[in-house]
């Protein structure tokens, strides 16, 4: 027998996307007593099994979902968000509907279009990479001439990397130019002066004229070289390996950018570089980050959990700002598996991975009998392996490990 309780005061949820990037969201709304409606494009979608209610309507499809909401009358819905995912349209205009808080629709539109963003935020004088939009191979080529290698060609609307290549003297111009432009929704593409230095990924949440910095990682792009025209990150760690000083400096400019952009509430992610000139802003999206980032990394080195903070802040609850207070100071580390593209025959080691408790999460994004794409974005990685370590070091250590001598890809 199903026994289900329908309290008057369990609040309802809507969870825009189920995907494995948003399962631990749908874990925690039931572990936080709430009533889960979950959609995804994905029938088969492995958040489905957690939520109470799932339909299979895309995130993107906002006319979709506009009609889902308005012909659902079996309970008040008192919020929406999504985690990883990068649609703050859909959230934004989905929370307008249903009544509950969010940013506005302008400001999530800003976020969505990385040139429409960075015109906004060179207005308002934030510190960031010289750039130009680019229409035309011919443009490319004349915007390349002007300003010298290197820069980074990347479509205004994607993510994950995907079409993002580092332009030096050896990319052919002709190439780059089509492929970046594959990757666009809208064919449109932003060409920028690459930024030297540490990049770092941040994270925070904004509430009542407050922000929150929650997440502050070094990210790894050891292998920019090897993966060269490619921007493949591999992996990262905290605490970072920055100074007190930096880190502020990095925060202060990160805590710019999104005021600047108009995040009034709810989380921001911040992929950042300090350069020589200082620290400057590659792009702001308006959401919780994806990745291990802010359900596994964060948590697991500093005890914070913004996922929480933010599913609060959705249902109109006001956060328990305790939950913002680091209990604990971990290293934390994670690299990523790159087997040469080809079909994965066997994957040895994963028994040994088991018995080991600074192992504290592994992911396969293929299986045996899958094949492995030439790596060209961070859909292309196999695998990840977080670990932690009483420093960080000692962490990157572990991960490095893991991923040297412990798990074998065999690929054919
Ligand atoms: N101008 C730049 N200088 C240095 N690195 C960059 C630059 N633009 C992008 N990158 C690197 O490539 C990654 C992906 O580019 P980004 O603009 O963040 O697109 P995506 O939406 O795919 O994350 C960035 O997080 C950063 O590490
Ligand atoms: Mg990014």
């Amino acid at each position: 027998m199903e026994v289900c309780i329908l309290a008057k005061s369990q609040k309802t949820i809507l969870m825009l996307g189920a995907g494995i990037e948003q399962v631990y969201a749908i874990k925690l709304a039931k572990k936080k007593g709430l009533y889960v409606i979950a959609v995804d494009k994905n029938p088969e979608a492995p958040g489905f099994n957690f939520a109470d209610e799932s339909y299979p309507i895309s995130t993107r499809d906002i006319d979709g979902l506009r009609k889902f909401i308005g012909k659902y009358k079996k309970r008040k819905i008192s919020g929406v968000m999504t985690m990883a995912s990068d649609i703050p349209l859909s959230v934004a205009i989905l929370a307008k509907e249903i009544g509950s808080p969010s940013i506005s629709l302008k400001v999530a539109e800003l976020a969505s279009d990385k040139l429409k963003m960075k015109r906004h935020l060179k207005k308002k004088g934030v510190p960031l990479p010289w750039f130009c939009e680019i229409d035309s191979l011919s443009q490319l080529e004349k915007r390349v001439k002007e300003r010298g290698y290197p820069l980074v060609l990347k479509p205004v609307d994607n993510s994950g990397a995907r079409g993002v290549i580092k332009l030096t003297p050896k990319v052919d111009l002709a190439w780059a130019y089509h492929f970046s432009r594959s990757y666009s929704r809208c064919g449109r593409l932003i060409l920028e002066e690459f930024l030297e230095g540490p990049q770092i990924s941040t994270e925070g949440v904004m509430w009542q004229g407050r922000f929150y910095i929650t997440g502050f990682s070094d990210r790894n792009y050891s292998k920019l070289e090897e993966f060269s025209p490619f921007m493949v990150e591999d992996g990262g760690s905290i605490p970072s390996s920055l100074s007190k000083k930096e880190t502020e400096e990095v925060n202060t400019v990160f805590e710019e950018a999104v005021r600047a952009l108009g995040i009034d509430i709810g989380p921001a992610k911040g992929d950042m570089v300090l350069t020589k000139d200082g620290a400057k802003v590659i792009e702001i999206a308006a959401r919780l980050s994806g990745g291990n980032f802010c359900d596994v990394k964060v948590p697991l080195s500093t005890g914070v959990d913004i996922v929480d903070v933010v599913m609060d802040i959705s249902i109109g609850d006001p956060p328990d700002l305790k939950k913002f207070i680091p209990t604990k100071n971990l290293g934390v580390a994670e690299r990523f598996f790159f087997p040469p593209a080809g079909k994965i025959k066997r994957i040895k080691g994963l028994e040994r991975l088991a018995g080991i408790d600074w192992v504290k999460k592994f992911t396969l994004y293929y299986r045996p009998g899958d094949t492995l794409p030439p790596l060209t974005d961070h859909t292309g990685r196999a695998g990840s392996v977080v670990t932690v370590g009483e420093n960080v070091k000692q962490a990157i250590e572990r991960a490095e490990t893991v991923v040297r001598d412990i798990v074998r890809f065999e690929v054919e």
